[in-house]
């Protein structure tokens, strides 16, 4: 086992893993982050997305020694930011969500790329949701609420 100290959420963890202990384990398994999500396991459906160091990342492609020292944010992490309760109110308002697996992980990319501060068009959106699958609400809806929350007040 190794130990492992980043900050998650805005909090310093510390916890024993196994070298080879994908990030998507440690959250799920060992610090009770259930907004992860397991998918495909190899990088193509984007549920297990978390932000590191404010980039999105797969936690199923990486192994947990490589956070250390680094900063790791889900959903969890950004209840109370007011950029993110933007987010939230625009996928409720536009019916952007059926089962919700998928959400936390497109609400994190989305989230980064509002964070860039800039004018996003829809093409934007489009290219930073391509790691990210949904099967259920298709992407019209999920592409029209995180342009409507890139223009809300
Ligand atoms: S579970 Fe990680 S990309 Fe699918
Ligand atoms: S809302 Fe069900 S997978 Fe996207």
């Amino acid at each position: 086992m190794v130990k492992v100290s980043f900050i998650l959420n805005n909090k310093p963890v510390e916890v024993d893993v196994k070298p080879n202990e994908i990030l998507l384990d440690t959250l799920r398994l060992k610090l009770g982050v259930k907004s992860v999500k397991r998918g495909c396991e190899k990088g193509e459906c984007g549920v297990c997305t978390v932000l590191l160091d404010g980039k999105p990342v797969y936690s199923c492609m990486i192994f947990t020694v490589q956070v250390n020292g680094h900063r790791v944010t889900t959903v969890e992490g950004l209840a109370n930011d007011d950029l993110f309760k933007k987010l939230v109110y625009s996928f409720a308002e536009k019916g952007a969500i059926q089962c919700g697996y998928c959400t936390p992980g497109i609400m994190l990319v989305a989230y980064s790329l509002l964070s860039q501060g800039r004018g996003i068009t829809k093409e934007d959106v489009i290219k930073a949701l391509e790691g990210n699958l949904c099967r259920c609400t298709g992407y019209k809806k999920i592409i029209e609420a995180v342009l409507a929350a890139s223009t809300r007040d």
